[in-house]
């Protein structure tokens, strides 16, 4: 256990200048004892900043999704505090603390005989806007979540995929845009593939609304891909590390650390560290016909584009090593941009792949334009 002071006084976190009043959600020293003495979390004082994802990740029976449920007070602390947007939980009456706050599960929990805009526009109901306004707001919500109101209001939960339930409990949980969004194991339900648009889209929502975010998960790749900061947990509701996930990944803290993130480290590293202006080099311009990447797009896609590149015809450089060059262009190039587009930075190859990679591990480089960091 490493975590059990305050936030500030963490060595190695960037957190100068910062006050409490940053914080949008605080555990001071929470314990929960269920009544067969069950004691899920023993001692937890943990801080969500504002606008932030904060996912806590841990084994099954560790403590998240009570730590979690605490904060809306559907389990209530054995002792200890929590603080949302300035208000001790204790002191609010629950049933406005739980419409102050949206809450997505993994059940995702939509009412069977509403339809769905019904249910996204329950909590505005509950709220007393009226219903014009509810139904705006729910055709709205939708939208943002990738549903057509139009095609899917009318319909039933059952009429959804599972992955179109899950938009559907998203867009339920943010239709009053409330500031906190508590999430358990939200896309759990979803397979892979959907799971990472999902996961994708509900991180530009996130951004968009500036919603402070805790999301509970046992998956990894989870944590490192949505999360700003990741706490892991184990038994109890220890925290072991509290981290940006590049730190979680590549410096972990304890051997449960090591042990959540085993052997794919290097592997989720390249799938949440992106291509900055400074990968790309200078030197001679890239074959008009090379494979493009943009500034912002993962190491891993570049890594890909490398490889296509040392294979795709005209792209390889013979003797150049693994891979072949790709040209690096400008967050904002036009979707059809090739390598030959005006605004190219330069290229990346393989080892500059592996270089953005070491220098996204390592902790802040006394000079970042040194050459050689
Ligand atoms: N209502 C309850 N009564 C007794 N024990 C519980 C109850 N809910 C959860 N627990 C226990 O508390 C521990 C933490 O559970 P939980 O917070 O659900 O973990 P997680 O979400 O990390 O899987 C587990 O040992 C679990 O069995
Ligand atoms: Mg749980």
């Amino acid at each position: 256990m490493v975590d059990n002071q305050p936030l500030d006084r963490r060595p190695g976190s960037s957190t100068s200048g910062r006050t409490a009043a940053d914080d949008a959600i605080v555990f001071e020293h929470v314990r929960k004892e269920y009544a067969d003495g069950t004691v899920a979390v023993g001692d937890l004082s943990l801080a969500v900043r504002r606008h932030e994802i904060l996912a806590l990740v841990g084994p099954s029976g560790c403590g998240k999704s009570t730590t979690l449920r605490m904060t809306n007070r559907l389990v209530e602390p054995t002792s200890g505090r929590i603080v949302v947007e300035g208000t001790d939980v204790t002191r609010e009456d629950r049933v406005r603390l739980r419409r102050s706050m949206g809450y997505v599960i993994q059940s995702v929990g939509l009412f069977p005989h509403r339809t769905v805009a019904q249910n996204v526009a329950t909590v505005p109901g509950l709220v007393g806007w009226d219903r014009r306004r509810a139904r705006a707001r729910a055709s709205e919500l939708l939208e943002l979540v990738g549903l057509d109101p139009d095609r899917y209001g009318k319909r039933y939960p059952h009429e959804l995929s599972g992955g179109e339930q899950q938009r559907v409990g998203v867009a339920r949980a943010l239709a009053t845009d409330p500031p906190v969004l508590l999430m358990d194991e939200p896309f759990g339900a979803v397979d892979p593939a959907g799971r990472r648009r999902l996961q994708e889209e509900f991180h530009r929502i996130q951004r968009e609304l500036g919603t402070t975010v805790m999301l509970v998960t046992h998956d990894i790749d989870e944590a490192v891909r949505l999360g700003d900061r990741v706490a892991v947990f184990s038994r109890g509701g220890v925290v072991e590390q509290l981290d940006d996930p590049v730190a979680v990944l590549s410096r972990p803290a304890t051997d449960a650390v090591s042990d959540l993130v085993g052997d794919g480290a290097p592997v989720r590293l390249l799938g949440i560290t992106r291509v900055s202006r400074e990968d790309a080099t200078a030197g001679g311009p890239p074959a008009p016909d090379a494979p493009v990447v943009r500034v912002g797009d993962t190491l891993a896609a570049a890594l890909e584009a490398v490889a296509e590149a040392s294979t795709g015809a005209g792209g390889a450089e013979a003797g150049a090593g693994v891979g072949g060059r790709v040209a690096v262009l400008p967050s904002d190039a036009p979707a059809d941009a090739r390598a030959d587009h005006p605004g190219v930075l330069g290229t990346l190859d393989a080892a500059g792949v592996l270089a953005a990679l070491r220098r996204a591990v390592e902790p802040e480089p006394a000079d970042r334009s040194d050459p050689a960091a």
